[in-house]
């Protein structure tokens, strides 16, 4: 039987002794989207008269196509020009709606063209979101035209910090370059269509209320200290540089957001909610007063309250709300769905709550952590998360009950780039545990971490031909 190395593997995927000979594998193969399939599903049958692929959607059939290039590359060459196929039977469907990932863009600026080549890595995965991480404390990169110093200010910092950011260091040695960069809208569209044409959703992500120093720098108004003129943050962490909760910043955040939703179709619009310190609301006699006005026990809760405010811009247009697993906390509105990144445990909870979870765990998919030992690894954040580690990841958590386990609408990894100064160090990061993580997403037969070992060397040319760096096996 011949080798076979399609990623992430099908469902099914059955060889039959013979070949199919043929000029052109790619273009006499048939194809159809067909009534009897599920939206999802796809076939591949390929038999001695030819090959046929049906699905039940343009974008299964975008998936079918996709498997049957991985398929065919283990044709072999015969007389004339020709090639003999191994004759397969292939019944495939995605385990999860949503098999994502998130790039941030935020703490170092990733240029457009590598944003395209993420897509194509992506659509080889069979992946379906691009979470697309805008904006943070160290950097705002969407254009907006009604407060064009988010970008004129807010897309650029002055220096960055040199080494590893340590818990509660407040010191630092800077590199002395000027870091920074944003999208136009139309560049914006240009990814968006792209993505769509290979039926990749981009998830916008604008976190809010904290992770917001570089709008904050751009217009001091938003902050709790408006007498202060805050930077771009130059260094990692946490910043208590939060949004104030007046009406005004209400208003100038929904006017953003509708910017925002005007550039990306997405249903589903994400607007962080992670890591926001309250101290400075419970100094602010403004938030104070909306505390007492509102009758909320602490100032922690006016984050619910705002992000409840400003998220009705969402449901005017129909989507879908997206929120780190803080939201939970948070009264956030019940629809909302919550993205599990503290632990698999956060995911458990928001599902007992009733929230629909996308599974995005620190301690199996952030590729922001070390892939192996940190004495020969370039510089990352901590951690410990070798590719064998993602292979067995398994997104649902087998205490839920089957009721709960269906509101797991997928899982995510995670590109943050604190660490990762651009392209070549993303693709380092992120592949090849992008292609193991693409497995699980998929929901594809586990049979050994060898199995998929012997299919991922091959696989690597792939990648390597769509000219994204990764580190070597
Ligand atoms: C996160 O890693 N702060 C979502």
């Amino acid at each position: 039987m011949p080798d076979i190395a399609i990623v992430p593997a099908p469902r099914e995927l059955t060889l039959h002794e013979g070949r199919w000979t043929t000029a052109d594998p790619v273009g006499e193969a048939v194809r159809d989207v067909v009534e009897n399939l599920d939206a999802t599903e796809y076939r591949i049958e390929i038999t001695t008269e030819g090959a046929r692929l049906t699905a039940g959607s343009e974008d299964a059939l975008r998936h079918a196509e996709t498997t049957y290039a991985q398929l065919v590359e283990a044709a072999e060459p015969v007389e004339d020009g020709k090639v003999a196929v191994p004759l397969a039977h292939v019944a495939d469907a995605p385990r999860f709606g949503w098999r994502g990932m998130m790039l941030d863009v935020a703490r170092h600026f990733m240029p457009k063209e590598f944003v395209l080549k993420i897509i194509d890595v992506l659509a080889l995965h069979r992946l379906n979101v691009l979470h697309f991480h805008l904006t943070d404390d160290q950097g705002w990169r969407v254009e907006i035209e009604a407060y064009p110093r988010l970008t004129e200010v807010g897309a650029w910092r002055d220096h960055t910090m040199v080494g590893r950011m340590s818990h509660g260091q407040t010191e630092f040695e800077y590199d002395g370059t000027r870091h920074g960069g944003f999208y136009t809208k139309d560049e914006l569209r240009e990814i968006v269509a792209y993505a769509a044409e290979r039926g990749i959703t981009v998830v916008p992500e604008i976190d809010l209320p904290g992770h917001m120093q570089a709008a904050i720098a751009a217009y001091p108004e938003l902050g709790n200290h408006p007498d202060r003129q805050l930077t771009v943050r130059p260094y990692w962490g946490i910043s208590e540089d939060v949004l104030n909760v007046n009406d005004a910043t209400v208003e100038f955040v929904k006017t953003v957001l509708r910017e925002v939703l005007e550039i990306f179709p997405s249903p589903y619009v994400h607007l962080g909610g992670d890591e926001c310190p309250s101290v400075q609301w419970a100094e602010s006699d403004e938030a104070q007063k909306r505390q007492a006005e509102l009758g909320l026990d602490e100032p922690g809760q006016l984050q619910g309250w705002f992000t409840a405010q400003v998220a009705e811009v969402l449901a005017e247009e129909g989507r879908r709300l997206v929120g780190w697993d803080e939201m939970v906390e948070t009264d956030c509105p019940k629809d909302a769905v919550i993205m599990a990144w503290r632990s698999a445990q956060r995911g458990v909870v928001a599902a007992k709550a009733g929230h629909e979870v996308v599974m995005a765990p620190c301690e199996s998919v952030y590729f922001d952590y070390y892939q192996g030992d940190p004495e020969t690894e370039p510089l990352a954040i901590g951690g410990n998360i070798p590719l064998e580690k993602v292979y067995d990841f398994e997104p649902v958590p087998a205490e839920l009950s089957e009721e709960e386990k269906a509101l797991i609408v997928g899982t995510q990894c995670q590109i943050w780039t604190e660490y990762m100064e651009g392209p070549e160090q993303v693709g380092y990061m992120l592949l090849p545990r992008l292609s193991a993580f693409a497995e699980r997403a998929w929901g594809s037969p586990k049979v050994s971490y060898d199995e998929f070992l012997g299919r991922l060397r091959p696989h690597l040319a792939r990648i390597e031909k769509l000219g994204v760096n990764y580190r070597p096996l």
